[in-house]
């Protein structure tokens, strides 16, 4: 009686779960497939650490994206073995001590083990790192933008901004998740060359699977045609870029308007055009408070503030705080329901403060008492009028 054929499949499965309980594992990479998905070039396999502990981690590679989905250990083997038994021709493991190739032609099957020294497995920080909303590899908006190199790999020197945008995706994310629109509209007032937009559009579409349409406003002409190309190479449909001011682009129908970093009174066009589109949610991190900065020196704030605002530090701090203070109110006499809070540690940017406003009927109700405490406010602090109070004021007085 002769011994059965080793199964090479179940001993390369046997490898990578020995080499994942160990610590071993590297990496797996699953090629030459031939299944039903369109656009898949192939899986590369890690493992990473989450909360409810350890997982296999598939980057599922498409032509133009990639998902990321997480598995505990007999999913993931199950996974395994289904592909390489019917949809890959190729896998390649890594392992600190040995690489194993297994190459599949028809019934035939190659296993080939090679020794190896020398190779570190991957830190669990690094692990942890990689469990990003947005993993960085081959996206051509990253190249775009400077962050990855020509290879599709976040360079060394762009880590921190990587890690950024990051952040941004996990605070914008869960809001625009919220939204009830179907597919909701974002406009992103003061785009620059659109970080912001492209993370989240890619985040919402490929990975989280929420249809969205992203529009980025831009008064310089360059970044706008930039962003426009790049979108178009990286497939994004619903992400455009529009040239003009805040002011002059017309809103209608957006669900959120965003706004990170616009300058001085650019954040109080993009709350305006938030508030008069009827956007359910406004999301804008302010950038610099001159105009406040500038009403506080030039009028006379109450001499009991004196102490404070006769220090330009105190001064420029009281500043941020009173515009968007009175922006807040402002956003709740409209009927938003609003919050101030650091989305990002200090050290990473000291414009760090985020407005979130979302629209809700029962706020704003009382409006006498909100606009008396806009006036005792700027009788306080010596200012004639807020820019955005100034906006709205127009508004509701109608043409002349
Ligand atoms: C500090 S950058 C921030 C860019 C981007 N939001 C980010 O965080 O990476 C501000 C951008 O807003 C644009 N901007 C400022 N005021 C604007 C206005 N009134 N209308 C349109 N764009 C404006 C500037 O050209 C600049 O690109």
């Amino acid at each position: 009686m002769t011994a059965p054929a080793p199964d090479r499949i179940e001993e390369l499965l046997n490898a990578t779960k020995t080499a994942f309980i160990a610590g071993s594992l590297v990496r797996l990479k699953l090629g030459g497939y031939h299944g039903a998905e369109p656009d898949l070039k192939g899986i590369e396999i890690k493992k990473i650490t989450v909360k409810g502990g350890d997982r296999f981690s598939f980057t599922y590679r498409y032509k133009t994206r990639d998902i990321i989905k997480n598995f505990i250990q007999p999913e993931a083997l199950a996974l395994l073995r289904t592909g390489l038994k019917d949809e890959f021709s190729m896998a390649q493991l890594a392992t600190t001590g040995f690489d194993m190739v297994l190459e599949r032609n028809g019934l035939k099957i190659r296993l080939k083990r090679t020794e190896v020294e020398g190779r570190e497995a991957p830190s669990t920080e690094h692990n942890r790192a990689k469990n990003r909303p947005l993993n960085g590899s081959d996206k051509p908006w990253l190249k775009a933008l400077g962050i990855a190199g020509k290879d599709g790999v976040v360079r060394s020197d762009a880590q921190d901004k990587f890690r950024q945008i990051n952040k941004m995706v996990e605070i914008f994310a869960p809001l625009i998740q919220a939204l009830k629109a179907e597919q909701p509209l974002i406009v992103d007032m003061g785009a620059g060359k659109g970080y912001l937009d492209f993370a989240l559009y890619d985040y919402l579409s490929t990975v989280a699977k929420r249809p969205v349409g992203v529009v980025g406003v831009e008064m310089r002409e360059q970044l706008v045609a930039d962003g426009n190309a790049t979108a178009q190479q990286s497939g994004f449909d619903g992400l455009s870029f529009q040239t003009g001011t805040i002011l002059d682009f017309d809103a209608t129908g957006a669900d959120a308007v965003i706004a990170l970093h616009a300058c001085d009174t650019a954040t109080d066009d993009a709350i305006f055009k938030g508030i008069s589109a009827g956007a359910v949610l406004i999301a804008v991190a302010p950038c610099c408070h001159k105009q406040i900065r500038r009403q506080m020196e030039a009028g006379k704030p109450d001499a009991q503030l004196d102490f404070l605002l006769r220090h330009g530090t105190f001064l420029e701090k009281q500043a941020e705080m009173v515009t968007d203070g009175l922006r807040a109110l402002l956003l709740e006499l409209n009927g938003y329901r609003t919050k101030v809070f650091e989305f990002v540690s200090d050290a990473h940017t000291p414009k760090n403060n985020l407005i979130v406003a979302e629209k809700d009927d029962r706020v704003g109700r009382d409006r006498e008492a909100i606009l008396r405490q806009i006036a005792a406010i700027k009788a306080l602090f010596g200012i004639e009028e807020h820019y955005l109070e100034g906006l709205l004021g127009a508004r509701d007085a109608g043409p002349l």
